[in-house]
């Protein structure tokens, strides 16, 4: 491995510079304006896959966003890791609140990030990620260090719900066969304590619509006498949760999973300051469900948040009128074993129940994901753990994650492959946010880390 510390090294800057022209590229997925630049990307990625030696890249279409792909088959008898990630990112809507461009990546230390951060959309989350498993794998196959079967497949859909990879994956079962997964789009604790992820939550996301009287009336010659949707929305939606900060909705928790007391205990040791969390956020007290710490509440917990509202007159100055119609984005974080069809339809009955006569509701779903438990007793969790203690020279702690990535549950259904969720970034990163962010750190060791989960698993496997 020695000669792989000096061949980073010795390529230090180019690695950060061939990142940085990627993150110039604005691959929103969201938003079909941006479709050329993500497939700009998406060129990009299979550029740099057939130049650092991977072989058979192809750019794969779907009925989406395209789907990058490309392999190095050394030796039937290794082990396959296929490395799955996504190339597009999240809109960098408010625009205005980054001290930056979002796609003018400047490199700045922050208090975490001494050694400097990457600003820029995507750069944590996931093309900073990603482009660590390129530049490992070229370390790897320059150096003579490559002991596994390496499969990329990049997507450009993750950030809009991975529809078409599913797809994909289905119709491509041979050609992904591997026999473990690994993905680096989670976070560790911080950089000072490393961690691998052990689950994810699933997602539920919902769109309603509140209509009352036909059209907008004014509001002084109507208010009082009709209900005003936006009003009656409030309602319903501060209905969705009770005192405890548990989620109404009925059957919502029927299939949740109980986390075991010494689980949850061993949750709790990892290290956490309260009122520094609550410093960084400039909050003066937390709000979640009673009896659960924010580890448990973020980690085991599922959560009921509404993502965004609208309706009436949200111009400028001021208009009175009594809006027709109002709208919520409302989604679900599922643990295990809930189901996401099951709540699609428990929310739907349920906010249908508690409409009001004075209004008619329309409730539609967009896309949702099944939760992830990842077990540590596998030779693949070994491997990453052992990686991981290689090179933060402390062993990783177990850690639940937060956030959902929907295709890791259908690796393991479809593609019958465990995960492994090796990310590098920080929760306070700023990922979907202004002013997202990597730390140079964290992408060096990153890249510094892969190599020896693909020694050792190669090992382990034997
Ligand atoms: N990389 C994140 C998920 C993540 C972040 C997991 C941090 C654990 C820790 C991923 O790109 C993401 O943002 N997923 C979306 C789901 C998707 C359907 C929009 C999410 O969690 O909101
Ligand atoms: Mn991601
Ligand atoms: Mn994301």
């Amino acid at each position: 491995m020695k000669e792989m510390k000096q061949y980073l090294d010795d390529n230090r800057q180019r690695f950060l510079d061939e990142l940085l022209e990627l993150l110039r590229i604005p691959s929103v997925s969201a938003d079909p304006k941006y479709a050329p630049d993500v497939r700009r990307t998406a060129e990009a990625i299979s550029r740099h896959l057939t130049a650092v030696g991977v072989d058979n890249v192809e750019i794969c279409e779907t009925a989406g966003h395209p789907i990058v792909y490309g392999e190095k088959m050394v030796n039937p008898k290794a082990p396959t890791v296929l490395v799955y990630g996504h190339y597009d990112v999240q809109p960098a809507d408010p625009l205005e609140l980054w001290d930056s461009p979002p796609f003018e990546p400047v490199i700045k230390k922050t208090k975490l990030h001494p050694d400097g951060a990457i600003f820029a959309r995507g750069s944590c989350d996931d093309k900073g990620q990603v482009f660590m498993h390129v530049k490992a794998f070229e370390m790897m196959l320059k150096t003579d260090n490559l002991p596994c079967n390496v499969k990329f497949m990049i997507e450009g859909e993750e950030e809009v719900g991975s529809k078409n990879l599913e797809k994909f994956c289905h119709e491509n079962k041979k050609k992904l066969e591997c026999d473990v997964v690994l993905i680096s789009d989670t976070s560790i604790i911080d950089n000072e304590t490393p961690s691998l992820t052990v689950g994810l939550r699933g997602l539920c996301y919902m769109e309603v619509e509140v209509t009352g009287p036909n059209k907008d009336l004014h509001s002084g010659v109507y208010g009082g006498a009709v209900a005003n949707p936006v009003n009656v929305l409030c309602t319903m939606i501060a209905s969705l949760h009770d005192e405890k900060r548990r989620v109404t909705v009925k059957g919502f928790y029927d299939d949740v999973e109980k986390v075991s007391a010494k689980e949850r205990k061993m949750m709790n040791a990892a290290p956490y300051d309260e009122k520094q969390y609550m410093k960084d956020l400039n909050v003066s007290e937390l709000m979640g469900e009673k009896g659960y710490t924010t580890v448990e509440r973020t980690g085991i917990r599922p959560t009921l948040d509404v993502n965004g509202i609208w309706g009436g007159y949200i111009g400028e100055g001021a208009k009175t009128v009594l809006p027709s119609k109002a709208y919520a984005k409302i989604s679900m974080r599922l643990v295990p074993n809930q189901d996401p069809a099951k709540i699609e339809k428990l929310f739907q009955k349920h906010f249908e129940g508690i409409a009001p006569k004075s209004v008619k509701v329309k409730v539609n779903a967009h896309h949702g994901g099944y939760p992830v438990v990842v077990p540590t007793n596998s030779v693949e969790y070994k491997a990453s753990e052992k990686a991981m203690e290689q090179a933060f020279g402390k062993k990783p702690l177990p850690q639940r994650g937060g956030g959902s990535i929907p295709i890791v549950a259908m690796f393991d259904q479809v593609l019958k492959a465990k995960s492994v969720l090796m990310g590098f970034g920080l929760d306070s990163d700023d990922i979907h946010s202004p002013n997202e962010h990597y730390g140079l750190f964290n992408y060096y060791k990153g890249i510094e880390t892969i190599p020896y989960f693909y020694k050792y698993y190669a090992e382990m496997k034997k």
